[in-house]
């Protein structure tokens, strides 16, 4: 096989980037290890900023995102018993952000290319990336027939945190896909990271002191807009993935089990932490239970050769500002211009300022992300100045202040078009 740019894994980033590519005429195919159902089912982000809504309707893939998607024109910070709403479109001249679960997004993507093209490969496994030094890379790949394990993990991942991409089923032979660029957007356990060869990139990471719990309830959300609270018991945060279900977190010590809190315990635990005024929280059956850990991740740069990375297997951001998807989507829309120029005019100039294009978007999504966790978050040991030191930061940032719109910016996103 052979094609121009292989793209590695089908998640949004893959996804999105195969269709910017082929809309622009560049020839490309999609390696996914795992199968469609797979693929379609695993639970993850679901919040989208305006930059990222409007590159899906920009691509053809907007339609169900503006019939099925939940508009939210601010969010709320709790603290102290009290709720401090951020308008967002005020703060930002006229921006919002959807609620439209990773999972829907992912599927319109594979609709448009199954329906469309370019090729996409399910149960492609890419086993080994090389020659990214030369002119020509080589993927070798496995192709692996689901065996019907249901491998839903049941975790939000909302970390992005998914273990290496193993074995499906029973691996065909090992088959071979030339091309002149590779682009990497198989995760943070992906085959791209291990091409890597040593010293050839600086790693960035921090992991954090404390977890999410996190519960999918069937009860409609007793909010129209996401909750964040910053408790000195830990962060809560009440969040929706339909108007019927709503999705809850609650930060617990790393190493907690979801068995070690039964459903009621929970519930109690949200009511004290969102507790605002006299704001009622619903109960409702807890439909699924997991605890996934907060860490941060930056690979520099972000290309080695012929190989460039995006999303999960570039970077990877706790998900306490939603950041995950919407910078994933941000590296793409770089890319695919950086391969629709050089494809055009023989130029690299875009594809050689990839990696710096990207960082600065990516390290102003990190510092955002590591102020919105340690700022509602309780550490093991926080004593009484830290506390302080936090109530601070949240009345600046939510009193009619420069903060509060830097605020805003930052939680909205920057446009990507
Ligand atoms: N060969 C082929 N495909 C692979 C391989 C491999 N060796 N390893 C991993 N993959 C696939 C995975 O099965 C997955 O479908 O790569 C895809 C990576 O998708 P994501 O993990 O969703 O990463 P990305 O597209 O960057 O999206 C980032 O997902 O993890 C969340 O919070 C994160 O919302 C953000 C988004």
């Amino acid at each position: 096989m052979r094609t121009t740019v292989a793209i590695i894994g089908a998640g949004p980033a893959g996804l999105l980037l195969a269709r910017l590519l082929h809309r622009a005429g560049v020839d490309c195919v999609v390696l996914e290890a795992r199968d469609r159902a797979y693929v379609e089912r695993r639970q993850r982000a679901g919040m989208l900023e305006q930059g990222a809504a409007d590159v899906l309707r920009e691509c053809g893939a907007g339609d169900r995102l503006d019939r099925e998607g939940l508009v939210h024109r601010g969010f709320e910070l709790r603290f102290e018993g009290e709720a401090h709403r951020v308008d967002l479109p005020s703060l930002t001249g006229g921006r919002t952000v959807t609620l439209y679960p990773q999972t829907e997004v992912v599927k319109d993507l594979i609709a448009l290319q199954l329906a469309d093209g370019p090729p996409l490969l399910f149960g492609a496994r890419v086993v080994a990336v090389e020659k990214t030094d030369g002119e020509q890379p080589l993927i070798r790949f496995v192709t692996e027939e689901p065996d019907g394990t249901d491998r839903t993990d049941g975790t939000d991942g909302t970390d992005g945190a998914e273990g290496p991409s193993g074995p499906a089923g029973p691996a065909g032979p090992e088959r071979t896909l030339e091309c002149e660029y590779v682009a990497g957007c198989d995760g943070s356990y992906g085959a791209s990271r291990r091409a890597l060869p040593p010293g050839a990139v600086r790693m960035h990471a921090r992991t954090y002191p404390y977890s999410w719990l996190g519960i999918l309830a069937d009860v409609a959300p007793s909010s129209d807009e996401l909750l964040l609270a910053g408790h000195e018991r830990g962060f809560a945060l009440h969040s929706m993935r339909t108007p019927a279900l709503s999705r809850l977190y609650i930060q617990v010590p790393n190493g907690t089990s979801p068995g070690d809190w039964p459903d009621d315990r929970i519930w109690d635990e949200l009511d004290v932490r969102l507790a605002a005024g006299g704001w009622r929280l619903q109960r409702g059956p807890v439909l699924t239970k997991s605890v996934s850990g907060l860490r941060s991740q930056v690979i520099e740069p972000m290309r080695h050769g012929r190989l460039l990375l995006a999303g999960d297997a570039a970077h990877i951001v706790p998900p306490s500002a939603a950041k995950g998807l919407n910078l994933a989507f941000g590296d793409v829309v770089t890319m695919a211009r950086a391969f629709t120029h050089w494809h055009r005019s023989g130029s690299t100039s875009l594809i050689d300022r990839y990696s710096d294009n990207c960082l600065r978007r990516v390290w102003q999504a990190q510092a955002f992300s590591h102020e919105m966790t340690t700022l509602l978050h309780t550490p093991p040991g926080a004593d009484a100045y830290d506390r302080a030191m936090q109530l601070t930061r949240l009345r600046r940032l939510t009193g009619p202040t420069a903060a509060a719109a830097e605020l805003a910016e930052n939680y909205a996103g920057a446009p990507l078009i």
